[in-house]
């Protein structure tokens, strides 16, 4: 790429424009939201298959009882970059949340890169959702003497259905434009928050206190961690994988870590918030808090109930219940993890169209494609191309290899965020924020090693797929993005989009 071209590339769209464009008629959205329906929001996507489902896989395969202490350690990773969101989310408050920051602050090609791994992080985890959800449905027809196909539900069947049905269902939704209404979204939140209290309180009776030791299991190398499954780290360290043990615990916060993604998503409803400088802080933050604490008394709890190495691969939280005879409560937590997974799935959905809609907005992705149906009002074309894919692979992909992929994924967009702050820091100081990251650059540094350090920790075939997916959007980009830029057209010295307007 010539010096020119390579100029293009990095042309940024001013805070102001990012702003002025949020503003124009047809693109204004209602504005209603306050930090109590922020936080409900963040709630409502951030639990989901990470706490109902992972937890029994990662504590059976990875890291023992100490799965909680994984719980810890991507809180705190989460912490870091949460911090870091809440900064530019305060600073910029426009939908599409790390692709604008990074359109705003890195450049042209920088904020294609994202929301190229944007569509990656939120397309796969409705399919990873779905995944899960589909294991409540199964454990919960279980608990009714109903026992489905394995080959079409249940792990290790050759298509799993029913995650694929409720994709279609919910992609039919999406179309309708049927909206989720705050009202719901509050019912639903709520059903699981009170699902996620029934585990910890009523688990609490049926701890076994010799379950807890050895809390940390001795380090053990396990099919888990062989060949294209083991961890970068091991394999750029040279030492033989291993699971458990401390470098496994800390090791499996790389997989937990999915059970936080979504508090960055709060950011993406910018422009629907009343008071977004004051409000989108205070919702990133507080569900990411809310969310930690809950997480750690529910894996400590779950893991109390049963021996680590028997928990269930599908549906972990129920099964310990019914393992401990309460199938009562094994029957309420599905049908709140069924109603509550519902949700994230379709967040997750209208998420990644958003980001899309952001995209194509910019011209970088062609216009056609987020048309809009004249009658539902509502960008159909690419919300059934993507419910298409996200159904198959729900079907198809184990569960856990998707999660893998979503988490390397969401982990480098944190990376790039966490730099782009103290880059605006710099180019735009006049900027007014509201919410400042406390002591930058220290945690946007701390935020960029805990994130790198989670990535390496994944396996080396999620770092393939990763690479290979970005080489993908490189060329997308090349072929189409950089040539049809809305800002190529208004700023084809590069230069024009920095600065106040
Ligand atoms: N954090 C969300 C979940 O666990 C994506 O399902």
């Amino acid at each position: 790429m010539g010096a020119q071209r390579a100029k293009g590339a990095l042309r940024v769209k001013s805070v102001e424009q990012s702003i002025r464009d949020t503003e124009a008629p047809e693109h204004r959205l209602r504005k209603d939201l306050s930090a109590i329906d922020l936080t409900v929001f963040g709630i409502g996507v951030i639990i989901g298959t990470g706490i109902f489902v992972l937890t029994g896989r990662v504590a059976r395969d990875l890291a023992g009882p100490a799965v909680a202490l994984s719980f810890v350690a991507a809180g705190i990773v989460c912490a870091l970059a949460a911090l870091c969101y809440a900064e530019f989310a305060s600073t910029v408050p426009v939908a599409g949340s790390a692709y604008t920051f990074s359109f705003a602050t890195l450049g042209e090609f920088p904020a294609w890169i994202i929301g190229w791994d944007l569509l990656l992080e939120m397309a796969l985890a409705a399919a990873v959702v779905a995944v899960g959800w589909s294991g409540y449905l199964t454990s919960l027809l279980g608990s009714l003497g109903i026992t489905l196909p394995s080959a079409i539900a249940g792990e290790g069947s050759a298509f799993n259905l029913p995650a694929a049905l409720i994709v279609l269902i919910l992609t039919a939704v999406l179309v309708a434009g049927i909206k989720l209404s705050s009202r719901v979204n509050l019912t639903i939140v709520t059903i699981k928050i009170a699902v996620v209290l029934l585990v910890i309180f009523a688990g609490l009776f049926f701890i076994n206190g010799a379950n807890y030791t050895p809390f940390i299991p001795p380090a053990k190398p396990t099919p888990a961690v062989e060949g294209l499954a083991a961890p970068l780290i091991q394999v750029l360290f040279g030492v033989t994988p291993v699971a458990f043990g401390l470098f496994g615990v800390f090791g499996a916060a790389a997989i937990v870590f999915f059970a936080y993604i979504g508090f960055d998503i709060v950011a993406t409803a910018a422009e629907e918030t009343r008071n977004p400088q004051r409000d989108l802080p205070i919702g990133i933050i507080a569900s990411l808090a809310i969310c930690t604490v809950l997480y750690v008394a529910v894996s400590l709890v779950v893991v109390g109930m049963q021996p680590y190495s028997q928990l269930s691969e599908s549906a972990p939280l129920a099964d310990a219940f019914k393992a401990v005879g309460q199938t009562w409560a094994a029957s309420l937590i599905s049908i709140g993890a069924i109603a509550g997974l519902t949700t994230v799935v379709m967040i997750l959905m209208l998420g990644q169209s958003r980001v899309l809609f952001a995209m194509s907005r910019d011209n970088l992705l062609p216009r056609g494609l987020a048309k809009v149906h004249p009658r539902f009002g509502t960008p159909h074309r690419i919300t059934i191309m993507m419910g298409v894919i996200v159904a198959v692979l729900a079907g198809l992909v184990p569960l856990s290899t998707i999660a893998e992929l979503v988490n390397i994924g969401t982990l480098f967009a944190f990376v790039v965020v966490s730099i782009a702050v103290v880059i605006l820091r710099r180019t735009r100081p006049d900027l007014p924020r509201s919410f400042r990251t406390p002591l930058v650059p220290l945690v946007p540094i701390l935020s960029v090693l805990a994130c790198v350090y989670l990535m390496i920790n994944l396996p080396v075939e999620t770092w393939i797929r990763f690479v290979v997916w970005m080489i993908v959007g490189v060329l997308v980009y090349v072929g189409y993005g950089y040539r049809h830029s809305r800002l190529a057209e208004t700023s084809p010295d590069g230069r024009q989009g920095v600065g106040p307007a």
